[in-house]
């Protein structure tokens, strides 16, 4: 049996903390900047239309949103598309403040979510049209598990969407993974966080029986995403700080970190998948 490692405690940090440095729908992941005028809030909406582009969603789905987060994508996908939504994630805090967004935004009928680790949940066979893990993939020990899993909830025909943060290969991998930068990310801000390189995650969808139909290199997105997530948590520290003295430094030591290997040791791809059979 697969052992989960826990990797609450960053995400189940006060929600009001995300708040200061996220865009107003709270995405925490890569956005996509269509010019060089995109405000991240409008980069972030540009990389949900892309998501669901490349899913081919035309409306209605049944979508499962694996590490939903703050809800974006699912409060998004229920919204613009009227897709019926599932998001899960171990994280409590995240499931209270989803449940207030779909009520105000009224779309409480198209949006659930289920708390707990997507490798223990019980899920229906066959019962999605689409699924989605953006940046949640490398919270998880066994990419193979996950990818097997995410087939067997697919229905025939429906399309995976994973992105994700990767060391560049197997040898800066192995070059960088006992660095102490890598370790203060992994153990100090997560808990757990595990970088692959994209050659594993193709070869756990390969693995799992997908057909892989497209990969996009999105990393100089991230490196701009994280340098506007910077600017935001310089310009409320004293806010976060309000949650624990130190608090905003630490997270801008992290997002330094993560930004400084973008290109050199690090990429950020987006998979997309069919279950073809
Ligand atoms: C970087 S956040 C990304 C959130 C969201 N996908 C987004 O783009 O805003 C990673 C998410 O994965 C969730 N997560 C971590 N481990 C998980 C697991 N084993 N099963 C499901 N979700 C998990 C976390 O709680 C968090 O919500």
């Amino acid at each position: 049996m697969t052992v989960v490692a826990d990797t609450n405690q960053h995400y189940d940090l006060d929600p009001d903390i995300f708040g200061q440095f996220l865009d107003p729908l709270r995405k925490y992941s890569s956005a996509l900047y269509e010019s060089d005028s995109d405000t991240l809030e409008l980069a972030q909406r540009n990389k949900l239309r892309f998501v669901a582009e490349r899913l081919g969603l035309r409306g209605g789905e049944q979508l499962l949103d694996v590490g939903c987060g703050w809800g974006s994508l699912i409060l998004y996908m229920a919204g613009e598309l009227g897709c019926r939504t599932l998001g899960v994630s171990p994280a409590p805090r995240q499931h209270d403040y989803i449940a207030e967004q779909a009520a105000a935004r009224g779309v409480a009928d198209l949006v659930s979510t289920r708390v707990g680790h997507f490798e223990q949940l019980d899920l229906p066979a066959r019962g999605f049209d689409a699924v989605t893990l953006l940046g949640s993939i490398v919270h998880m020990p066994d990419p193979d598990d996950v990818f097997r899993r995410a087939r067997a909830v697919l229905r025939r025909g429906g399309t995976l969407y994973v992105s994700e943060s990767c060391f560049r290969n197997r040898a800066t991998r192995t070059a960088f993974d006992d660095r102490d930068g890598t370790g203060f990310v992994r153990e100090d801000i997560f808990g757990f966080g595990e970088l692959r390189p994209l050659s594993e995650l193709i070869a756990a969808a390969e693995n799992a029986g997908l057909s892989v139909i497209s990969v996009d290199d999105l990393t100089e997105h991230y490196r701009r995403t994280i340098e506007d997530w910077i600017g935001n948590v310089d310009a409320a520290a004293e806010r976060i700080d309000a949650h624990g003295p130190g608090l905003a430094a630490k997270l801008r030591h992290y997002l330094e970190i993560a930004n400084a290997g973008w290109g050199y040791t690090t990429k950020h791809y987006a998979l997309v998948c069919r279950n073809a059979r």
